[in-house]
């Protein structure tokens, strides 16, 4: 009887730790699962797809990669000229629309040029009759717009077919492009191995960071060209917006839209753009610089400099409550209010650009800089690395 009773108590003793341990192992597999179902649900917001975009007359496929977040922010890129062709983010009913200028077809990419949404280099913007010289030798650049080179040339970065690296973390998205541009592409001296990187996470940032190396002397001023139309709706204008550029300076243009070297105070110009104003305010007022630009399309002077990345500028639609905000550690950053667009360009999803449907806001280095030697440089030499890195925030009030 007393060894009968000591079995039965030493086979609970035996089930109960046995209960014990499966209950433990449960609860561990609980947190395990939740832990595991986390990382799943954040990927899953999170997530990266591609599709063919179209064929290059040479037959090579374009690939669009469509980066998702959590919120439903989406960024679509393809590898030719790592162009942004959809930027779509909420507004402040919580509606997810296109806010970037580009086309439905890969073969309207391919007519040249409003740059749509497109990495711009070697050079973003506009260089003096194509024409610089580095250590006493001169370098010869295209001239494709007017006397002057603008955006890197016939065939700038905008128009390449990229590497493409998809990169997919706990809580962000990347692609990382690369490109090898060739020594003396397009008149620009020295082997320039680039790689850009789009990086979107889930508080509603498109980072973009650039790097590159020569080894050879050269210059180097990188940007992004997106047309922004915070509204969503392509049919309207973007004058209703209100920017803030910080700035207290911004660089007057010749005739030919070349920096003319004066670093001119905004006060009481209408390039004041210190407060938040609508753009329309001042975009028709009589001002030489304003005629030279159709409207704005000058390079401000950011103020806080050398200092990090600094809030450069801001852009708010009232009606659809969207804001972004532009973070850089550039000096510069080109506004350009879509001015050459003329309706004649195919809208995405019917309808055509008229004038003033997208403005830029292209962080860079002044215009012209090698060739104007007060301005920062933009020489790279062997063994030093281009890194600079810019940020738009999108939010809503
Ligand atoms: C320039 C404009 C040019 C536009 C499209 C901007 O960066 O400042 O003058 O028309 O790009 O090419």
């Amino acid at each position: 009887m007393n060894s009968f009773k000591q079995n039965l108590k030493y086979i609970s003793l035996v089930c109960l730790a046995v209960v014990f341990t499966q209950c433990k192992t449960k609860s561990e597999k609980a947190t395990a699962n939740s832990e595991q179902s986390e990382i799943q649900e954040n990927t899953e917001a999170l997530h990266i797809s591609t599709s063919e975009f179209g064929k290059l007359p040479s037959g090579e496929k374009i690939t669009k990669y469509q980066l998702t977040n959590k919120h439903g922010m989406e960024v679509a890129i393809i590898n030719y000229g790592g162009v942004i062709t959809n930027l779509k983010v909420p507004d402040k009913n919580g509606a997810i629309e296109d806010v970037v200028l580009g086309f439905d077809s890969l073969e309207d990419y391919l007519i040249p040029p409003p740059y749509f949404g497109a990495i711009i280099g070697r050079y973003g913007n506009r260089i003096t009759g194509g024409k610089f010289a580095i250590d006493g030798e001169e370098y010869t650049l295209a001239q494709n717009d007017g006397k002057n080179h603008l955006h890197g040339g016939n065939k700038g970065f905008d128009k390449v077919v990229w590497e493409v690296k998809p990169i997919q973390e706990k809580d962000y998205l990347a692609l990382q492009l690369s490109y090898t541009s060739k020594d003396m592409e397009e008149g620009y001296p020295g082997n320039l191995k680039t790689i850009v990187t789009y990086t979107l996470d889930n508080t509603n940032t498109l980072k973009v960071a650039y790097e590159a190396t020569t080894d050879k002397k050269t210059v180097v001023n990188l940007t992004q060209h997106s047309y922004f139309n915070l509204s969503g709706d392509f049919s309207k204008t973007i004058l209703d917006h209100q920017i803030m550029i910080n700035a207290d300076a911004f660089l007057p243009v010749d005739s030919s839209l070349i920096p003319t070297g004066e670093f001119k105070d905004v006060a009481g110009t209408p390039f004041d753009f210190r407060s938040s104003k609508v753009i329309g305010k001042e975009i028709n007022t009589e001002n030489e610089q304003l005629e030279r630009g159709l409207g704005y399309d000058h390079c401000w002077v950011l103020n806080n400099q050398n200092n990090g990345q600094q809030l450069a500028a801001t852009a708010y639609d009232p009606e659809s409550g969207r804001i972004m905000e532009v973070f850089t550690d550039e000096p510069g950053i080109q506004f350009y209010t879509g001015n050459f667009l003329d309706g004649t360009l195919p809208a995405k999803g019917g309808g055509t650009y008229a004038k003033r449907t997208g403005f830029c806001l292209e962080t860079q280095h002044y215009p012209d800089s090698p060739n104007q030697k007060e301005f920062p440089s933009v020489e790279l030499k062997p063994g030093e690395t281009y890194k600079t890195e810019t940020s738009f925030k999108f939010s809503t009030k």
